[in-house]
């Protein structure tokens, strides 16, 4: 198994590339489902998570052409649904367990064939991860749902889903996403209320349209779909990854230096970059064509530490959560940081603790107290955005920082290591690295 070794110490210097958000592909993959021509889809990050739902589409009998560009950073897909429907619509456990966004392909296939059976997701490193939400707005359009053998067994009686006026009673942005693209193909007018408004629904909803779906109040906590019977094709370029930003902008701000972010929408980042700012960091937007974020810190000077509440957006994201964990490990003062909204995700603290750093947990709240050196040591990925924060830590780390089980940083970052040692740090692969 691969493990990233970590020598820290240098500051970063240098422009980055940010590649494309694998949140707004991933149920961008799934609503090519509702279509009946081409989707051809552009920018997507060539992580594991997106190659897993390619998998997903293939075997339920899409069939999906990708090509990789030169820096093997970036897929482009197209899927064909001509087949679909003439096999059994099945998505195996074997690869919904590998990644939960898979659950999503169940509305548009009852949409448009009235029947699926999708594995449930099963456990999950940070927190329970229910699908509740999904499954009772789809029964309230009309699906009739069991679970058997694992499976979520789902068809429509009626042959087709009917619109409805739905308030979620908990802001989800998988569920959100989930009963978007279904109800472009329900009868009816469906209005979903308590909507989750992440810029990754905004981007789903923009490739809907374009494939000719009827929505209004994108961005905004109510969504109106008017269904339509068919949807058509598209070419969707999806929108630039604030969260790979912003891990980039929390490892510029613990080891110190002067990079330039390319391809960066900062409005989708207004909350980092507040905490950022008001710790010591200096950053510099640019809005024109090539969006850009330019952040420096003096390295010889000490970030102040800020207090942070995770929260749906526009709060501060809670995958961003860990990465700023770690670098208010380097911060003068105490920082509070709630996390409100998975009850498990304070795992990357413990490991943080190997490190050097100086944390106490308290159910939701985590106190880091700093500035505290921290030490080389062999650390343990436990999920994709704690992994982030322990090479960010690195990053700063006297001596050698080995993270292990880094197939979890590949879920979610393309070339993270290759893109680190382009801004001057010391990061590197151990091909087959011990657990
Ligand atoms: C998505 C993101 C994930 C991010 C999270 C929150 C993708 C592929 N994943 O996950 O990276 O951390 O949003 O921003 O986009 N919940 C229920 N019942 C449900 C669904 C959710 O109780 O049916 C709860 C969850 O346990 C959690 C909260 O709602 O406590 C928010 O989860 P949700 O927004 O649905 O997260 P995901 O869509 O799974």
């Amino acid at each position: 198994m691969d493990r990233l070794k970590i020598s820290g110490g240098n500051p970063l210097k240098g422009t980055v590339q940010i590649s494309g958000a694998k949140n707004a592909a991933l149920p961008c993959l799934a609503a090519s489902l509702l279509a009946t021509s081409d989707i051809s889809l552009v920018n997507l990050p060539a992580v594991e998570d997106i190659r897993i739902m390619i998998s997903v589409l293939k075997s339920l009998g899409c069939e999906v052409s990708t090509k990789e560009s030169e820096d093997k950073l970036e897929l482009t897909a197209t899927i064909s649904t001509g087949n679909l429907g003439k096999c059994e619509l099945i998505a195996p456990y074997e690869l919904v367990k590998k990644m939960r966004a898979s659950i999503l392909v169940l509305g548009p296939l009852l949409a448009r064939f009235g029947m699926a059976s999708v594995s449930l997701p099963g456990g999950c490193a940070i927190g329970s991860r229910p699908v509740n939400l999904h499954l009772s707005a789809l029964e309230q359009m009309g699906a009739t749902i069991s679970i058997d053998g694992g499976y979520v067994q789902a068809t429509v009686p009626n042959k087709e889903l009917q619109g409805i006026d739905h308030t979620f009673e908990k802001v989800s942005v998988g569920a959100t996403e989930h009963l978007l693209m279904t109800a472009c193909l329900a009868r009816g007018t469906t209005i979903l209320r308590n909507a989750a408004m992440e810029p990754e629904i905004g981007d789903l909803a923009r490739m809907l349209q374009k494939m000719g779906a009827e929505i209004t109040g994108i961005d905004s906590p109510i969504l109106t779909i008017n269904g339509l019977s068919e949807l058509g094709g598209c070419q969707h370029t999806v929108i630039s990854d604030r969260i790979e930003a912003g891990t980039f902008m929390c490892a510029l701000a613990i080891a110190g230096g002067d990079i330039v972010l390319e391809r960066v929408e900062p409005e989708n980042l207004r909350p980092l970059i507040e905490v950022l700012k008001l710790s010591g960091c200096k950053i510099d937007e640019t809005n024109g064509s090539n969006k850009q974020l330019r952040i420096s810190r003096d390295p010889d000077k000490t970030l102040t530490a800020r207090d942070v509440v995770t929260a749906p957006y526009p709060g501060f994201p809670t995958d961003l959560q860990a990465q700023v964990m770690a670098v208010m490990t380097q911060a003068n003062g105490t920082s509070i940081i709630k996390e409100n909204i998975f009850e498990n995700r304070f795992q990357h603290a413990m490991e943080l603790e190997r490190l050097g750093a100086n944390l106490k947990l308290d159910g939701r709240l985590a106190y880091v107290s700093g500035p505290t050196p921290l030490s080389g040591c062999t650390v343990m990925a436990t999920d994709l955005r704690a992994s982030a924060a322990l090479v960010i830590a690195g990053l700063v780390a006297k001596g050698e920082v080995f993270v292990d089980r880094i197939y979890h940083l590949d879920r979610g970052y393309a070339g993270i290591e290759r893109k680190l040692q382009s801004l001057g740090a010391n990061v590197h692969r151990v091909k087959g690295g011990r657990v």
